[in-house]
């Protein structure tokens, strides 16, 4: 280290500082970026840090390559100096137009696009097939077409089995004839309709809240509310396994964001102790139902820790409505939380709802001010007729025809039960219709699949960077309308081909 680059590295060091706050870890140089909590998201935010910092264009990404701190320093320096040399500093003429390479203007060739197509080649030469984007034709009796082959479907989260019931497929149809298409404007000029305020006040009635709120998109719904709820000066602590949306909401706010370790209230108690006092507003966000796991967090827990720091507490229900308590209202019913102790209810209309769209719930004052404000609703279209008018029917025979959730858990429960008793590894999956069976190697992940698809059985392969390489895991949805046969042919074919899938040799390790 010269005396020259000495400086650059502390100065480095201290930003990993900054943009780690992790309490009680001592960081130095030779500290890894993981070891300072960084995340792959994490990287992107200490890269516009650093560019900030020492006035330079850095790479599009910390790559991987980049372990520690002092990595990280030396990839700095260089390009400090690489600036210096060229004279350029950030600020190059018009006429260096010239001199920008392919990689910065040609999408073909940007470094993204091409190591996605090093990712797809890999998954063919792993798996012998791509398992993304298979056309599917959907047949009656939760069975599918693919490729002219029928396959019971595990792998759609349509938890009550509405999106192919004749009664909600009536009433988008009504909502079309009446309402058109789309309403074609956003709600705040000129598209809103009686049918979005009929939707808004079931959901806040069923929810138990003053009032509710209808997105175009569940994702789009935790982008916008979070990212418009926080700023610079906020903190947001999320479960590791929170929703993409969740996380890219974080993002846009601009707040400090951190992750806490799985379902781990102790770790989230000791990192507000440290970090609030810090913020200005701190948010938690929570799933009510983790769509990876099947597992579920101890509310009560959170509520009560989010009272005591003063935080917000948001817990996206977009697995859990329709599928936890005695009547379906969710996690809070299941754990005898009161509507009113969480601050953001937010769920999608995609999963038991069987629609398209997004909500939020909860207090008069945070509805009305997402209503004017939220940039995701304000600037976006009104949620379309048949997307609301299917929602809404979905929300009223949910509430009318119980039985269907008492078959969604006695199949959950079956399913389960039979996996757990032919020694197939769940994970921490607790009594929920997300079953993921852990596979551990990615390759051997992709060959299950397969032969579950030859077998006429459909679930999903999670693969990285959706998780960690050695968790990978096929994961089963279990609905309403599998009938217990189909979950016994299921649980003992997988049983089957998990035990041969060990014992294949892979094409690509044989030659
Ligand atoms: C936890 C969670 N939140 C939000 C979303 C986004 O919802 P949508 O697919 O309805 O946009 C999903 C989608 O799978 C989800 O699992």
């Amino acid at each position: 280290v010269t005396a020259v680059q000495a400086p650059l590295r502390e100065q480095v060091l201290a930003e990993v500082r900054h943009v780690s706050r992790l309490p009680g870890i001592r960081l130095s140089l030779d500290s890894t970026l993981a070891e300072a909590g960084i995340d792959s998201l994490g990287r992107m935010e200490l890269l516009a840090v650093l560019e900030g910092r020492f006035h330079v264009r850095l790479p599009e990404s910390l790559g991987p390559e980049l372990q520690t701190i002092n990595d990280v320093a030396g990839a700095v320096a260089d390009y400090v100096g690489r600036q210096q040399t060229s004279g350029c500093n950030g600020h190059c003429s018009e006429t260096d137009a010239n001199d920008v390479p392919a990689e910065q203007y040609e999408i073909a060739r940007f470094p993204e696009w091409t190591s996605l197509r090093r990712d797809a080649q890999r998954l063919e030469l792993l798996g012998g097939s791509n398992p993304y984007f298979q056309v599917q034709e959907v047949l009656p009796g939760r069975r599918v077409r693919l490729d002219g082959h029928e396959l019971i479907d595990f792998a759609s989260y349509d938890y009550l089995g509405l999106a192919a019931e004749p009664r909600v497929a009536a009433a988008a149809k009504r909502a079309i004839d009446r309402y058109g298409t789309s309403v074609s404007g956003s709600r705040l000029v000129s598209g809103e309709r009686s049918l979005h305020q009929e939707l808004e006040q079931s959901l806040a009635h069923w929810l138990g809240t003053q009032e509710a709120l209808a997105f175009v998109s569940g994702h789009a719904t935790n982008v916008t509310t979070i990212g418009h709820l926080l700023g610079p000066g906020d903190l947001v602590l999320h479960d590791a396994l929170a929703h993409n949306s969740i996380v890219q909401g974080c993002r846009l706010s601009g707040a400090r964001r951190l992750a806490f370790p799985h379902n781990d209230p102790d770790a989230l108690d000791r990192l507000l102790t440290s970090l609030r006092r810090h913020y200005r507003r701190a948010l938690v966000a929570i799933e009510g139902l983790y769509s990876m796991d099947g597992d579920v967090p101890d509310l009560p827990r959170f509520v009560e820790i989010k009272r005591r720091h003063k935080a917000l507490l948001l817990v996206d229900e977009a697995h859990s409505l329709g599928v936890l308590g005695k009547s379906g209202r969710g996690i809070g019913e299941q754990c005898d939380v009161a509507p009113g102790d969480v601050d953001l209810w937010m769920g999608t209309l995609s999963k038991a709802l069987a629609s398209c769209g997004g909500y939020i719930a909860g207090r008069r004052e945070l509805v009305q001010y997402l209503k004017y404000t939220a940039p995701g609703f304000v600037y976006s279209v009104g949620i379309s007729p048949a997307n609301a008018a299917a929602a809404l029917e979905a929300l009223r025979l949910l509430e009318a025809e119980p039985r269907r959730l008492q078959t969604l858990r006695e199949r959950a429960r079956s399913f389960l039960s039979l996996a757990e008793r032919r020694g197939l590894d769940v994970g921490s999956c607790e009594d929920a219709p997300v079953v993921p069976i852990r596979v551990g190697d990615p390759a051997r992940c992709l060959r299950l699949w397969r032969a579950l698809v030859d077998r006429g059985i459909l679930a999903q392969p999670i693969l990285p960077p959706a998780v960690p390489a050695a968790s990978s895991r096929l994961r089963f949805f279990v609905t309403a309308t599998h009938s217990a046969q189909q979950v016994r042919e299921a649980v003992s074919i997988l049983v089957e081909e998990f035990g041969k899938s060990a014992r294949d040799i892979l094409p690509a390790a044989a030659s």
